[in-house]
C-alpha cells in the first residue's frame, strides 16, 4: 500500500495470512484458493465443526473442478481404514471414506476378493465412489455396496443408509439429490460374494479367456491408460459430460441421419449416446480455449494444458454445449461438479456468465 506521509511517499504492508491453495487439490488444476482447508481424520471430528459457515466437502478432487476462488472452507474427508468379516458365502468389508479408491481395489484382488477389478484405476476416494455410483467397463460400484454410513449435517446426527436408500442410477444417487450437500459419507460397506465370475460385457474385454480377477484388473489399467490421461500429466477430470439418454423416437431419427451412431440400452423406451462420438463429430478436437481442449483419444476428457482460466473453461463448456444441441438437438449435462466463488453451479449460472 502506498501512503502519503509528509512529502514522501512510504510503502506500508498489512501482514495477512496465506490463503490456502486449491490447485493441487483438485485434478483439473485451475488456479484457486479456499478460506480454510480442514482434514478429516476421525469421523467425531464432523460434530465439531461450524455447518453454518459455507463449505464443500473433497476428497481426492477428481470429479470436481474449482472455477474461482472458493469463499469458503473445504472439508477434505481423509478418514483411514479397512476391515474385512468373512461370511459363509461372502465377504463384508467396511472402508473409510479417506481410503483411495485404486489402493482398495488392488487389495481387494490381493486378498482374493473379487467383483470391482472393473473399476480399477478410477481416482479418487472410496468415500465419493457412491455419490455419482462411479462406473466403467461393465460394472456400477452400486452392485456390490451393502450400506453406507455418515453424518447429516442438517440433524447432527451420524445415519446409516441402505443401499436401496442411496437410490443408485447412472452416475446418480441420493447424495446429488435428498442429501446433497449434507451428508458426509464416512464409511461404505460393501458386499462381494465368494462365487466370481469376470464381467467381460465390455468389447475390448472380450478377448480375454477364462481370465483371472487379477487379468481383468490388469486389462483395464491397460485399457483406461491407453484412452485416458493420467491428470498428474495433463490434469483433467475424468468424462466431462453425461452419455446422454434420449427417447428412443429421437434416437431414431439421429439413426437415419448417422447410421454409426454408438448406443447402449437404457430404460425401456429410451437409449443412451456416447458423448464422445457425438463431440468429436461436432468438431471440438480442432477447438482449443485458452489452455482448454478435448483430449484426442477421448473427446469426452476435457483437458487443461495449463495456462487456462476458469472463464477460459466456461466458455469452453458453452461451445461444446452449444454444437452438440446445434447439430444433433441434445443438450448435454455436465458430469463433474463446477464449484464457484459461493458453490456449485448450476447450468443456469453458466449460461449467464
Ligand atoms: P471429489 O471430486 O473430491 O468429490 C466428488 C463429489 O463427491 C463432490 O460433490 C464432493 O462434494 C462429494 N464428496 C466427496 N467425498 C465425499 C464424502 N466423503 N461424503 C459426501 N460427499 C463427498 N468416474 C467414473 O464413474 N468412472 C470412471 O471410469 C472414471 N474415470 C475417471 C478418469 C479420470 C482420469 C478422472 C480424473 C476421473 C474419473 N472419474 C470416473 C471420476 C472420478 O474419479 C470419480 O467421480 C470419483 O469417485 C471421485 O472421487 P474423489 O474423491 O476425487 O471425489
Ligand atoms: N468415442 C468416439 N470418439 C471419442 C470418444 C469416444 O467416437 O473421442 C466413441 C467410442 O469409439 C465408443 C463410444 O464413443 O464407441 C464410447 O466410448 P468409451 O467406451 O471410451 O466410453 P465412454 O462412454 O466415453 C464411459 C464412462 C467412463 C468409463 C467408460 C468405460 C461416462 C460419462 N463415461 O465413457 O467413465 O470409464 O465408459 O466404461 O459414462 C468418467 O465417468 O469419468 C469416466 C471416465
Amino acid at each position: 500500500m502506498l501512503t502519503k506521509y509528509g512529502n514522501m511517499h512510504l510503502f506500508t504492508y498489512k501482514l495477512v495470512a496465506p490463503v490456502p491453495s486449491l490447485t493441487a487439490l483438485h485434478t483439473f488444476a485451475l488456479p484457486s484458493t479456499a478460506n480454510n482447508i480442514v482434514k478429516i481424520t476421525d469421523s467425531q471430528q464432523l460434530t465439531k465443526i461450524d455447518w453454518q459457515r459455507r463449505h464443500l466437502l473433497l476428497g481426492e478432487g477428481s470429479n470436481t473442478v474449482f472455477i474461482d476462488d472458493f469463499a469458503g472452507d473445504v472439508i477434505l474427508v481423509a478418514n483411514k481404514g479397512i476391515e474385512v468379516t468373512e461370511h459363509d458365502d461372502s465377504y463384508h468389508v467396511r472402508v473409510c471414506a479417506g481410503e483411495n479408491w485404486h489402493q482398495f481395489v488392488s487389495y481387494c484382488v490381493s486378498n482374493e476378493i473379487y467383483g470391482i477389478e472393473n473399476l480399477a484405476l478410477i481416482p479418487g476416494t472410496v468415500g465419493a465412489a457412491p455419490v455419482q455410483n462411479i462406473g466403467a467397463y461393465g460394472v456400477e460400484v452400486k452392485n456390490f455396496i451393502h450400506l453406507v454410513d455418515g453424518f447429516d449435517i442438517e440433524v447432527g446426527q451420524f445415519k446409516t443408509l441402505s443401499a436401496e436408500q442411496c437410490q443408485f442410477g447412472y452416475r446418480d444417487s441420493v447424495f446429488k439429490h435428498h442429501y446433497k450437500s449434507r451428508f458426509v459419507i464416512t464409511h461404505v460397506e460393501f458386499s462381494f460374494s465368494k462365487t466370481w465370475r469376470p464381467n467381460l460385457s465390455y468389447g475390448p474385454l472380450q478377448s480375454l479367456k477364462a481370465p483371472t480377477a487379477q487379468q481383468v484388473l490388469n486389462e483395464v489399467i491397460k485399457i483406461r491408460n491407453s484412452k485416458l490421461p493420467n491428470p498428474s500429466v495433463l490434469p483433467n477430470a475424468g468424462s466431462f459430460f453425461k452419455n446422454p439418454i434420449v427417447p428412443e423416437k429421437h434416437f431414431n431419427s439421429l439413426l437415419a441421419r448417422f447410421p454409426e451412431l454408438p448406443n447402449y440400452p437404457s430404460l425401456p423406451g429410451f437409449k443412451k449416446l456416447a458423448a464422445g462420438w457425438l463431440i468429436e463429430q461436432s468438431g471440438l478436437k480442432q477447438e482449443k480455449i485458452g489452455g482448454i481442449a478435448v483430449h484426442q483419444q477421448q473427446a469426452l476428457v476435457v483437458v487443461n494444458h495449463g495456462q487456462s482460466t476458469g472463464n477460459d473453461l466456461i466458455n469452453y463448456i458453452k461451445l461444446i454445449r452449444r454444437r452438440v444441441l446445434d447439430k444433433f438437438n441434445i443438450a448435454l449435462e455436465p458430469e463433474v461438479r463446477l464449484i464457484g466463488k459461493l458453490g456449485e453451479l448450476t447450468l443456469g449460472d453458466i449460461d449467464d456468465r
